[in-house]
């Protein structure tokens, strides 16, 4: 159905209240497509909300206040005992039979811009695997595939996605047959976005004819699963937990059952999982208590001096969020239904596209303006029963944030590789290595080839594989 074009006078009227004119200065030159597109980008402000985010950040900003009683969040660490191991196991199958169940789902967000990676497409798309085989958004998908394989349910897959990748990401999946999925268990949504303005708080045109904006953060994923129809969704397919994870991690488990399984077990509202700070610089939030509420403060919040506080030896704030969580279905419609619920939004400067006088769209050298966006972790506050579980770092967590260096491509490689490696060697495989201990030869293992060390045994037992002697991919063709 077209959109009916909003009001020009209202719109108008809405401008010169919030002292917002400029992004009309085009206008008379502007085609009637042009003022159409315009004027319904401007219509989805809310400008009281621009407002009050202005006045916070900008005209009247004051400093970032910690609330006095912070102390670290409790988590639960990786398992030394006895008693724990069981413990694990038995939360591994609890999670299994939820899955078996059909009660899970899986949720990536990749409504990003991912501007520091550099790729011109989505970044789902980036191929990842260290053999050049396999991005991201193939490397869940046999996660996922795998994982419904072994518990022999279905699992859907919701895919969040923006204005900024939603078009790309949709025909990348429909040109590459889902990725093996039944396309009915994919489902793409769209999240919202946001204008950002300028350093003085004035809403920025990229071109005469186009707002700058950008999706508005991980934290508009709630709205969402709410406005778009997917809560309805999960109700209907009676999916009660949703594993929630981000398109730029490529060794994150999208369904792991024991993490399930310990979510289920505490009947959390909101888990997450937790690795110890590389050091007081890392770049990740850490987990947090106030009022006896569980928070993430991230990096850019703290003041350095809270980052490096220490313990004996240890960093005293030392639990760092990976943005990996399980939400109950149930409590994403608690927050969503509840008229009050609002996640605040983050300022962040940023170097943003816009028009120079003529009208032409130029990449500025220096941050140039903010971006607004929301954090999902601001949901945890609200959430009964926490869950923060301590995970091996190596086999769960290496992002792709940069186009080099650290959280880098290279990175992830490098860290699918050694894992890949380590499960060779585990299984039997004799590996070579350099004189710093480097693997000679390049590994990529598909779980759909192999999810289970047993699993992998068989396979090299078949293959007749007991050395590396050159570059192995295991793909879903050996299953
Ligand atoms: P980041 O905060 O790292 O942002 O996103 P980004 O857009 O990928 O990269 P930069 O900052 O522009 O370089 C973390 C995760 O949250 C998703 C991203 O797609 C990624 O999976 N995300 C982020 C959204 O889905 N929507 C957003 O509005 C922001």
């Amino acid at each position: 159905m077209p959109q009916e074009t909003p009001d020009e006078s209202i719109i108008r009227r809405r401008l010169a209240e919030a002292d917002q004119e400029q992004v009309l200065r085009f206008w008379d030159g502007l085609s009637e497509g042009g003022r159409r597109q315009l004027l319904a980008q401007l219509a989805r402000i809310d400008f009281g909300l621009l407002a009050e985010l202005i006045d916070e950040h900008i005209t009247n900003p004051k400093p970032v206040e910690l609330p006095p009683d912070l102390e670290p969040a409790d988590f639960i660490a990786l398992p030394t005992t006895a008693a724990e191991h069981r413990r694990r196991r038995r939360m591994r199958g609890l999670g299994e039979e939820l899955l078996a169940a059909g009660k899970v789902a899986a949720l990536v967000v990749a409504g990003g811009q991912g501007t520091r990676l550099n790729w011109p497409k989505p970044k789902g798309t980036y191929p990842i695997g260290p053999m050049g085989k396999r991005t991201l958004f193939e490397v869940f998908a046999d996660g996922i595939l795998a994982a419904r394989r072994a518990c022999g349910a279905p699992v859907p897959w919701y895919i969040m996605t923006s204005e900024a990748t939603d078009r790309r990401t949709r025909d990348f999946f429909r040109e590459r047959d889902f990725l093996g999925l039944p396309p009915e268990d994919v489902t793409f949504f769209v999240q919202g976005m946001m204008p950002a303005v300028d350093l003085e708080g004035k809403l920025i045109l990229e071109a005469p004819d186009k707002l700058a904006r950008n999706p508005n953060g991980h934290g508009g994923t709630l709205p969402a699963l709410a406005r778009e129809g997917i809560l309805a969704d999960m109700r209907d397919r009676g999916i009660e937990h949703i594993s929630y994870f981000q398109v730029d991690n490529p060794l994150v488990p999208p369904l792991d059952p024991v993490f399930i399984g310990y979510h289920a077990d505490a009947r959390s509202d909101m888990s997450s999982k937790m690795v110890r700070k590389r050091d007081a610089a890392e770049k990740i939030g850490v987990f947090c208590t106030s009022g006896g509420r569980l928070h993430v403060i991230e990096y850019s919040d703290p003041p350095g001096k809270l980052a490096r506080e220490k313990d004996g030896d240890d960093l005293r704030f030392e639990a760092g969020s990976i943005a990996i969580h399980i939400l109950s279905r149930a409590f994403v419609e608690r927050l969503t239904e509840s008229e009050r619920f609002a996640l605040p939004f983050h300022p962040a400067e940023k170097k943003i596209a816009c028009t120079d006088e003529d009208g032409n769209t130029v990449k500025p050298a220096e941050a140039n303006g903010i971006k607004f966006e929301m954090f999902v972790f601001d949901a945890l506050p609200q959430a009964s029963n926490p869950v923060v579980l301590e995970i091996d770092r190596a086999r769960e967590f290496s992002p792709v944030k940069n186009a080099e260096g650290e959280d880098s491509p290279a990175t992830a490689r490098r860290d699918m590789l050694r894992l890949d490696a380590a499960r060779l060697e585990e299984a039997g495989v004799d590996v070579p290595r350099d004189a710093d201990g480097q693997v000679t030869f390049k590994v990529q293992i598909s779980p759909l080839a192999a999810r289970t060390p047993e699993e992998l045994k068989s396979l090299l037992a078949r293959r007749g594989i007991t050395e590396l002697t050159d570059d192995l991919y295991l793909g879903p063709e050996e299953a």
